[in-house]
């Protein structure tokens, strides 16, 4: 089977979340599966044109007509590893040499004018795959695009169209007059493409791709529900039947304590409690906390954005402060948040360390130090932090949404059973009292050693979830 993965960021190329790492990971698995062909459409940004890093091959131009614009449109291919996906790019220096990927005023144009040269490329590559695997609102006009120009040509009338959300909150909306003067639709798509007063592309994606997925079991439910939907949860119920969940895995060879170049000590199952505790001293050591062996490191490696529950934790941060525990904090984005955790991290520099940067190399050597990881979030469709921590042994405190609450089952003291503690109502001092509980059993060395090894045994590559895909795809092609 042929698939093409349709995507505005996959690593290595291009990553700002975990959107990145998916797009990335999830081709490489299928390429396992013998008999497919896999390709990945990435825009062709400017950190990727001016890193000598990468490498890419002109294949070919055209000019695609968006509305009344007529478009210069470049195709690049990457060098690709044996057996693995092909990445293409598509070049435009007017929509994508600029400094970042996202954040523009004409971001609906940029990604309108990828989705339809995805499309488009495919007649100049004379390669149309089985299944276009569009994500997020950025190619969620390809389904519209395919049907409404494309599917007419005999080549295009057997691809078929999955829609993957990864997060409701970023929906795509723009004017009204977006449909016609930018995209150039006909006026009977107006009642597909609009939604609450403007146009809105998630809404329109679910409306026309032929399945519609998303990135774990518990968040295909609760967007459903007006809590999670972002105003989109009626049209969810009414395209129910064809809403899956399936959830993430990450590249168990990139997030691999035993080989992470990354990483101060790399460690196993076996030698965890001691190799675990040199990289928290070098941890400790580099970032300026105090030297000590028995106090519980908690982490958190996150977007500073509000439905990640930072919330939660401003409103007990002087309760965390007093308690004998470190803080450890890596990520940017709202000011509030990065002028919260800087605060705090002033007021106790032996406890708190704010890292308001995007540090690969510190996150991997936090993940490996850390004893406790913290993700209260108040939404989060799939979340990869919790999946990558318990491979690294360090113990989810999680709250019961979404990929969180499908992968970090509660720890029950009793059974020993679980992998990481947990709380339901979206309240500051339940997850102060997730994290207390979650530092007391860490000071329990047998109990804390055993769950740390049913953490790091848990099977969280894409194995299982690849075969969920191949179900998707081969039903929309049977
Ligand atoms: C988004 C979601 C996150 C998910 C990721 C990859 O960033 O917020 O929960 O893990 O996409 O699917």
């Amino acid at each position: 089977m042929k698939i093409l993965l349709a995507s505005s960021e996959a690593a290595p190329y291009i990553k700002t979340g975990g959107l990145g790492d998916v797009a990335a990971a999830l081709p490489k698995a299928l390429c396992n599966t013998p008999g497919t062909e896999v390709c990945i459409f990435l825009p062709y940004y400017k950190s990727i044109k001016e890193n000598p890093k990468f490498q890419l091959e002109y294949l070919t131009n055209f000019f695609i007509p968006l509305s009344w614009r007529s478009v210069y449109a470049g195709l690049f291919r990457a060098q690709s590893k044996e057996g693995g996906p092909v990445y293409y790019f598509i070049d435009n220096e007017y929509y994508f040499y600029r400094d970042n990927a996202y954040g523009y005023f004409d971001d609906g144009e940029r990604f309108a004018f990828f989705s339809k040269a995805v499309l488009e490329a495919l007649m100049h590559l004379d390669w149309y795959p089985d299944v276009i695997h569009a994500n997020d609102w950025q190619t969620a006009l390809i389904p519209v695009f395919l049907q409404a120009f494309y599917q007419n040509l005999p080549a295009y009338q057997s691809i078929r169209t999955l829609f993957t959300i990864h997060n409701m909150e970023y929906q795509g909306k723009a004017p009204d007059s977006f449909v016609d003067e930018c995209l150039g639709l006909p006026d009977s798509w107006k009642g597909t493409m609009q939604f609450d007063g403007c146009t809105n592309l998630m809404k329109a994606a679910i409306l026309t791709a032929d399945r519609v997925s998303t990135v774990s079991r518990t968040y295909a439910y609760e967007i459903q529900n007006p809590y999670y939907a972002h105003g989109l949860h009626n049209i969810l119920q009414e395209y129910s039947y064809k809403l899956s969940g399936v959830v993430n895995g990450i590249d168990t060879e990139v997030f691999n304590p035993a080989t992470d170049p990354l990483i101060h000590a790399n460690f196993t199952k076996k030698n965890a409690a001691k190799q675990k505790l040199a990289n928290k001293r070098y941890l400790q050591d580099k970032l300026g906390l105090e030297r000590r062996d028995d106090v519980p490191m908690v982490a958190m490696i996150t977007r500073l954005v509000g439905h990640k529950g930072l919330d939660l934790v401003q409103a007990v941060m002087d309760d965390l402060m007093w308690d004998d525990i470190q803080l450890v904090v890596i990520g940017t984005g709202d000011q509030q948040y990065e002028d919260m955790f800087r605060w705090h991290a002033s007021c106790h520099p032996d406890k708190m360390s704010a890292n308001i940067v995007f540090d690969n190399q510190l996150a991997h050597q936090t993940y490996a130090s850390a004893d406790i990881m913290l993700m209260p979030s108040k939404q989060e469709p799939c979340g990869l932090t919790q999946l990558i921590a318990m491979r690294y042994g360090t113990i989810p405190v999680v709250r019961e949404t979404g990929g969180l609450f499908d992968t970090v089952p509660a720890y029950n003291p009793e059974t020993q059973e679980g992998r990481g503690f947990t709380f339901k109502t979206y309240n500051a001092h339940d997850m102060l009292d997730a994290i207390r509980r979650a530092a007391t059993l860490y000071h329990d060395t047998k109990a804390w050693n055993t769950l740390r090894g049913i953490d790091m045994d848990y099977d969280s590559s894409w194995a299982h979830s690849v075969e969920e895909y191949w179900q998707i795809y081969r039903s929309m092609v049977d």
